[in-house]
């Protein structure tokens, strides 16, 4: 059922992957992984994937679940009077977490490329979900993940986006507000 609960749950499970792929642009990364290599004359994924953006999701993703697993035993979850599903943080889901993600984010570009979008061209929806579902799929290979958690964070996810660009937009910062 989705409910307060399974909202507070989807959350907690987020960040790694949040973090993975919000902060992968600041790898500034300069190796291409797929080694600028075409298929039918386009780029298998293009300049935007990169090993160091790889990397670097794979670095936070294991810090912030870290961090998690630090701060859990600190959290009010006594305040909720039914008990949570929380997912137990450590390093190592991290890792897979933020890999998964930004795995995920491979396959978008690789699908973008086949449909011709150029490399930072939008792809309404892919662009938001291809993390959130790599990320899924690798945390599920450790854990039982449930349907709730991904039902609130595929809707979440393009809400907080557009959120977020409109912000962005009013503040002068971005050009367009998506
Ligand atoms: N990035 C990276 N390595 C990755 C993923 C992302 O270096 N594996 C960096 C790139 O500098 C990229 C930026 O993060 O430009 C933003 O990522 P994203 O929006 O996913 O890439 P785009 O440039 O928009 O390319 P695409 O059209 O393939 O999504
Ligand atoms: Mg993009």
């Amino acid at each position: 059922m989705i409910d307060i609960y399974t909202f507070i749950e989807a959350v907690w499970l987020m960040w790694p992957a949040y973090g993975a792929n919000g902060l992968c642009m600041f790898a500034r990364g300069k190796i291409p992984i797929d080694g600028g290599q075409t298929w039918r004359g386009k780029r298998i994924l293009g300049p935007g994937k990169t090993w160091e953006g790889l990397l670097l999701g794979v670095i936070v993703g294991t810090l912030i679940a870290t961090f998690q697993m630090l701060a859990y035993p600190f959290l009010p979850w006594s305040a909720s009077p039914v008990a949570l599903d929380i997912v137990p943080m450590n390093p190592l889901i991290g890792a897979l977490m933020g890999f998964g993600a930004i795995l995920g984010d491979m396959g978008g570009s690789a699908i973008k490329r086949r449909l011709n979008i150029e490399r930072g061209k939008p792809a309404p929806l892919l662009d938001q979900l291809d993390f959130i579902i790599g990320m899924f799929i690798f945390a599920s290979l450790v854990v039982t993940i449930k349907w709730e958690w991904a039902v609130i964070l595929l809707v979440m996810t393009p809400v907080i986006h557009l959120a977020a660009n409109g912000v962005a937009y009013l503040l002068k910062l971005k050009n367009v507000p998506y």
